[in-house]
């Protein structure tokens, strides 16, 4: 931490004598900047939160708030999430203002000794709570904790543009869905080599897209949210941000792909052997239920 410099601010890390010399919080906040960069968070679209190492917690513990907030009904009950503490954006607050004023848009919270509620222990200094996708964020953390041995701890949320368009064009099933990604450039099947799930169009922050999300997390790192965008898990903030990235690309170059094509069928793509050349080459393997599937509808020879 010592003697490095903030690529965002360009100042030294752990200078400041405040949460934002937390090395976690720092990162926390370029990530949102890294979205905003993209074009993914209009407005308030999109949402991140992370899973904090106890040691992280420890450094941050010093800022919060003299008196926490009041205990929050969660909705859902999470055993493996008790007392552990999120960073989480606020609901209704613009990812493009993370970095003005992370203290009025983001905020750490503590998950209660039953893990079914939450406290603001620090930040939205003018009010707010957190996401109102937390309880989807909340029961998706529980699923790729159990699933990844506790290796996963960031969930993103982001409105992908070109992930949204292919929504409208392509079978809202992993299978097809996966396989046209796969298809847009040699190195994605590396990327996410298990696939993206689908959640079929819902009410955002409700407790059905909650429940469809997490049935696909316990497989998936990824699932589409048909017309709305994309929501991913990751170990650490780059490995999330990475997925995102690969995947809102992918789906970038089938929009151009399948738009100059007059929007018929590719004439020629890489193929289903190209995919098992390149994940043997690279030691992944490929969900073989999405390599042998096969539909007369897909857009790719
Ligand atoms: P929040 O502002 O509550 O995070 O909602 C944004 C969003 O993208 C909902 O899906
Ligand atoms: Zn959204």
């Amino acid at each position: 931490m010592e003697g490095t410099i903030c690529r965002f601010c360009g100042g030294m890390r752990g200078n400041m004598n405040n949460i934002f010399g937390v090395r976690i919080i720092e990162e926390y906040v370029h990530m949102c900047h890294d979205g905003v960069r993209q074009g993914w968070h209009e407005r308030n679209g999109g949402n991140l939160t992370y899973r904090m190492r106890p040691e992280e917690v420890a450094e941050c513990r010093p800022y919060f708030k003299e008196t926490p907030g009041e205990w929050v009904d969660i909705g859902i009950r999470a055993e493996n999430l008790k007392n552990e503490f999120f960073i989480s954006t606020g609901s209704g607050k613009f990812l493009q203002n993370v970095d003005l004023e992370p203290q009025n848009n983001i905020c750490v919270v503590e998950i209660d000794d039953a893990g079914e509620k939450y406290r603001i222990v620090w930040g939205l200094e003018r009010g707010g709570r957190p996401t109102s996708e937390f309880p989807t964020h909340f029961m998706n953390h529980s699923v790729r904790k159990r699933v990844t041995d506790g290796a996963n701890r960031v969930i993103y949320h982001a409105h992908t543009p070109y992930v949204i368009a292919l929504t409208y064009v392509l079978p809202l099933r992993a299978e097809p869905f996966t396989r046209m990604l796969w298809k847009s450039a040699t190195e994605c099947c590396v990327v996410f080599p298990g696939g993206v799930g689908v959640v079929p169009w819902m009410v955002p922050g409700g407790p059905d897209i909650a429940k469809a999300t997490c049935m696909l997390m316990e497989q998936y790192d990824a699932a589409v949210w048909a017309y709305h965008g994309l929501f991913v898990s990751g170990p650490d903030f780059d490995t999330a941000f990475g997925l995102m990235h690969t995947i809102e690309k992918a789906a970038q170059i089938a929009s151009i792909a399948l738009a100059a094509n007059g929007g018929r069928r590719l004439p020629h793509v890489i193929t289903d052997d190209n995919l098992r050349q390149i994940g043997k080459e690279f030691g992944v393997t490929l969900n073989e239920t999405i390599l042998n599937y096969k539909d007369d509808d897909e857009m790719y020879c």
